[in-house]
């Protein structure tokens, strides 16, 4: 991508926020479909308010990032790009992939790197999102801007009639708020923003047209938890959670969504009058402390000027309908076949504990450490979790690699509009919470994945641990002689080739680094039948380190650019 086209979709991505009244349009996210994404993360600003502007991080963009449509059963192939002056990650929320595509912290991309994930969509038609995950830098990237929705389609999906014009009768709503100083920048002295953000955009308003609407809501906060509702009480259905559709639609007027969670809703806007406006609210007033936002300071650590009160999310003025609307609410939707209790083999126990100083909470008292495996799971297994919060907080609980379904709440029956698949969910105080899944597909004896609060603050002050899926019958596990291999040819114009000594060996991750040892590309279990793009590479000296798929042994060889 060159340069002019950087800046103009930064300028693009700016262009939508134009202001009238007292509210801003809603930022509908640029998509992305097809089976290749160019992500390119960089720093940029925006001007949030008057004076200013405001230092920023986005994707393809200046805030936030483009919204990915995959097909479930497509092969995607990401270039992650980091043009930002720091080390990151990109993390694909919610997929069922490799752990060593997963994006979390331990696959970091260098400032100038492009890491070049790729799996095969399993996950069900939802509404999924990616972020950074850099150990205890996930709460200033966020902040930042840094992230994006995924929406997966389906043919179960598809079969229904459900709104799904993006951004006319289906709408992504990114839910946030932000804090900023007496020069406009960004503060993290809160974990609470003093200002709604949806989308990127302030005050936001949309018009939606008179009929169904459908509206995929993520809690994309650091740490706030919504208590989501009308201003008029009406009834709305939850269609869908994290992982897929539901069943049926759940009628509710409020719906309680926290950090990491998706939840997609129908509005039923066939009877508002063309011209009429309702807005969508957070109903945060009245909770007690521990529920996050509760909190009533409006300045301090844990202070904001939204704490503990109603506000406003989304302004909504009603329009004509559509043509091809959706008017009636479908009575089902998709037939899931969930996991029990009863299909568990194992199970294991977490405790929300006291962390250390500065560092509020840990798992069972130990601060989150990238070289520890906390647990090793078996390929295959569906095991029930139980995590405990005997503590003074409610926590976001979220995993890697899998959909999990919710089993028991011990304070008291599982909402209806959280009983499909799950990702994430709100771990209140002195509550216990078990889920069931299915760890299937991908082992790795190596590369672990993560479960954690996702409240940046708390993961990124060690509350988080990790897990390896590994296949008990070995396959993973051989230990073999390193075999060696040639990079050719060398030296190289256009592209470097592969040859392996010993055909049973497979490249399990390539990384090349230039002379002074700034990395240029990670490649995840590369096909490297096509080789390897080096034509942008300047002349001069490389090396190409890959690590060997059975043995995980890593050999350096070096070439040269013509
Ligand atoms: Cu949304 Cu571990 O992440
Ligand atoms: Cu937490």
């Amino acid at each position: 991508m060159s340069l002019k086209s950087i800046f103009m979709g930064l300028a693009l991505g700016l262009a939508a926020s134009v202001s009238y009244g007292q509210y801003n349009t809603l930022h509908i996210p640029d998509t992305l479909s097809g089976t290749t994404f160019n992500l390119n993360m960089r720093d940029s600003f925006v001007q949030f308010r008057t004076g200013n502007q405001t230092i920023t991080a986005g994707i393809n963009g200046a805030f936030w990032g483009p919204t990915l449509f995959f097909n479930k059963g497509d092969s995607v192939h990401m270039n992650v790009r980091n043009y930002l002056n720091d080390t990151t990650t990109l993390h694909w929320h919610g997929f069922h992939l490799p752990a060593v595509m997963d994006g979390g912290p331990h696959q970091t991309i260098p400032p100038g790197a492009i890491w070049r994930p790729y799996w095969k969509v399993t996950n069900n038609a939802s509404t999924y999102w990616y972020h950074p995950h850099l150990h205890m830098s996930t709460e200033k990237q966020l902040i930042e801007g840094l992230g994006g929705f995924i929406i997966v389609r389906d043919a179960a999906e598809a079969a229904l009639a459900l709104p799904r014009t993006y951004g006319i009768d289906d709408i992504p709503l990114a839910l946030t708020s932000r804090s900023f100083d007496a020069s406009n920048a960004f503060t993290s002295t809160s974990a609470y923003g003093d200002y709604m953000v949806v989308n990127g955009t302030m005050n936001p308003q949309v018009s939606l047209p008179k009929q169904y609407v459908r509206l995929r809501i993520l809690n994309a906060e650091m740490e706030r938890g919504y208590n989501l509702g009308f201003s008029d009480n009406r009834t709305f259905y939850v269609i869908g959670n994290d992982g897929g559709l539901l069943d049926a639609p759940v009628p509710v007027t409020r719906v309680k969504l926290l950090v990491g969670e998706r939840i997609e809703i129908l509005v039923n806007l066939t009877g508002d009058a063309v011209g009429s406006s309702i807005d969508l609210k957070a109903y945060n007033a009245g909770f007690p402390l521990g529920w996050p936002g509760g909190e009533p300071g409006t300045t301090g650590p844990f202070g904001s000027l939204l704490n503990n009160i109603n506000f406003n999310i989304l302004h909504i003025n009603v329009a004509a309908a559509t043509t091809g609307a959706i008017t009636a609410l479908p009575s089902s939707l998709v037939s899931n076949t969930y996991l029990t209790a009863g299909d568990a083999t194992v199970t294991r126990t977490l405790n929300v504990t006291d962390g250390t100083p500065g560092r509020p909470f840990y798992f069972d008292h130990a601060n989150f450490d990238l070289a520890t495996i906390n647990h090793t799971l078996q390929l295959n297994t569906v095991e029930k979790w139980t995590v405990v919060n005997n503590n003074v907080f409610g926590h976001s609980f979220h995993i890697h690699d899998i959909q999990f379904k919710i089993i028991s709440r011990s304070s008291g029956p599982v909402n209806a509009y959280e009983s499909g698949w799950k990702d994430s969910y709100y771990l209140g105080i002195n509550e216990t919470v078990s889920f069931v899944a299915k760890f299937d597909d991908y082992a790795d004896d190596i590369h672990p994945f993560m479960y954690h609060c996702h409240m940046a603050p708390h993961e990124d002050g060690g509350l988080m641990g990790q897990f390896v899926v590994r296949d008990a019958t070995g396959v993973n596990n051989t230990i073999k002689d390193p075999a060696d291999f040639k990079v050719y040819p060398n030296p190289a114009n256009d592209r470097i080739y592969f040859s392996f000594n010993d055909p049973t060996m497979q490249a399990y991750y390539v990384t090349i680094t230039n002379a002074v040892g700034r990395t240029l590309y990670m490649l995840p279990r590369p096909h490297l039948a096509d080789g390897i793009d080096i034509s942008k590479f300047a002349q001069g000296n490389y090396f190409v380190q890959l690590t060997d798929e059975a043995t995980k042994k890593v050999i350096t060889k070096h070439f040269i650019k013509q």
